[in-house]
């Protein structure tokens, strides 16, 4: 068994998966005190996770039943993600592994993503296409083997898939995180009220959303100028096509990644992954499409143990240099 522990961001996770991908425990512990704040404070977040990670471990290593010197390693997100948050995972991996003198796993977050698809009970074998669509990252990727075998096709270029949600959310004057507020918002609008943006200045399978938040400023000024008090109907027809822009954002540069590597398998990872028109419309362009568990796709630790299985383990005390890294090696 592999207790892993994931502290990137703003969540403060920690779990226990057998070698066979069973998720044995799955603890976040969520830091709701960034609200307030409309996004993450790194320095807030750290704290946090100094304060939280300890007892998020032992509830992990309860739930599992399981002692910490019966383990066969422990894994740690490594990077990329906020690096005083990342610090307080790894110290803490590090000093519990050695300990216990267990190997240590590090592990990189977007391969974590990745690996939420390999957990039991029904795996998703590679090759297939990943869309990791979150509040920090947007990435698509051509995923080879278990291991570190992937290969980044596209990422952002500005913001995230996540990010656009929770910007367009309160320029609408929703709350954050704005994903969840503006769906339900939009449901109730006509997505081809407005034609927004959806990128096509830029090249290749990459993403950009600044363009798309630039135009919904424009389009809620023009708007409030001719009527302040916005009807809300006419608020819904602007989340609708906001998020309809953002859902073909993705889903044209996932059609042609699908088309230029010929691979007919999808999987979605990140919060984003929640959104139901998003997954819609992946499913319209590929029949086999793999969404994890929704607490599977957000930031955990059980997708950090299940990408360990397939790492190699660094004996003690080979880690207890190891640092973190807030950007990682493809550059994102
Ligand atoms: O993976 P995640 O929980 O955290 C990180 O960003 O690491 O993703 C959170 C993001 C937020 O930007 C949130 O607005 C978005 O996922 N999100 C959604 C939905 N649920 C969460 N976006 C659109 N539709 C949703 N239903
Ligand atoms: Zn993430």
């Amino acid at each position: 068994m592999i207790l892993a522990l994931e502290t990137s961001c703003d969540d403060t996770c920690a779990a226990v998966v057998t070698r066979d991908g069973e998720i044995r425990a799955n603890v976040i512990s969520s830091q709701g005190v960034h609200d307030r704040y409309g996004g993450v404070v790194p320095e807030v977040a750290s704290r946090h996770h100094l304060e939280l990670v300890g007892a998020v471990v032992e509830d992990a290593l309860a739930q599992a039943d399981v002692a910490l010197p019966e383990l066969d390693a422990v894994a740690v997100t490594q990077g990329p993600g906020l690096v005083g948050a990342l610090l307080v995972g790894v110290a803490t991996a590090k000093a519990l592994a050695a300990a216990h003198r267990l190997p240590l796993i590090p592990v990189d977050h977007l391969h974590g993503h990745v690996a939420a698809s390999f957990l039991a009970p029904a795996p998703f074998e590679p090759p297939f296409l990943i869309l990791i669509a979150s509040g920090g990252h947007t990435l698509l990727a051509h995923v080879r083997d278990h291991g570190q075998d992937w290969e980044v096709l596209g990422s952002t270029h500005d913001d995230a898939a996540g990010e656009a949600f929770d910007k367009g959310a309160r320029m609408l004057g929703l709350g954050y995180p704005g994903g969840p507020a503006l769906q339900r918002l939009a449901a109730d609008g006509d997505p081809e009220a407005f034609d927004f943006p959806t990128a096509r200045q830029v090249a290749g399978l990459d993403f950009s959303f600044s363009g798309l938040k630039t135009a919904l400023l424009y389009k809620l000024r023009e708007l409030e100028g001719i009527d302040p008090t916005l009807p809300t109907h006419r608020r819904a027809d602007l989340a609708a096509s906001y998020q309809r822009a953002i859902v073909e954002t993705l889903a044209r540069r996932v059609e042609r990644a699908l088309e230029q590597t010929g691979i007919d398998r999808l999987a979605l990872g990140g919060g984003v992954a929640a959104n139901g028109p998003l997954r819609e419309r992946m499913r319209s362009l590929v029949a086999d499409v793999d969404i994890p568990p929704i607490e599977l796709c957000t930031d955990n630790a059980a997708m950090i143990a299940s990408a360990a299985r397939f790492l190699p383990a660094l004996p003690f005390p080979d880690y207890l240099s190891l640092d973190a890294y807030a950007t990682g090696e493809r550059g994102l």
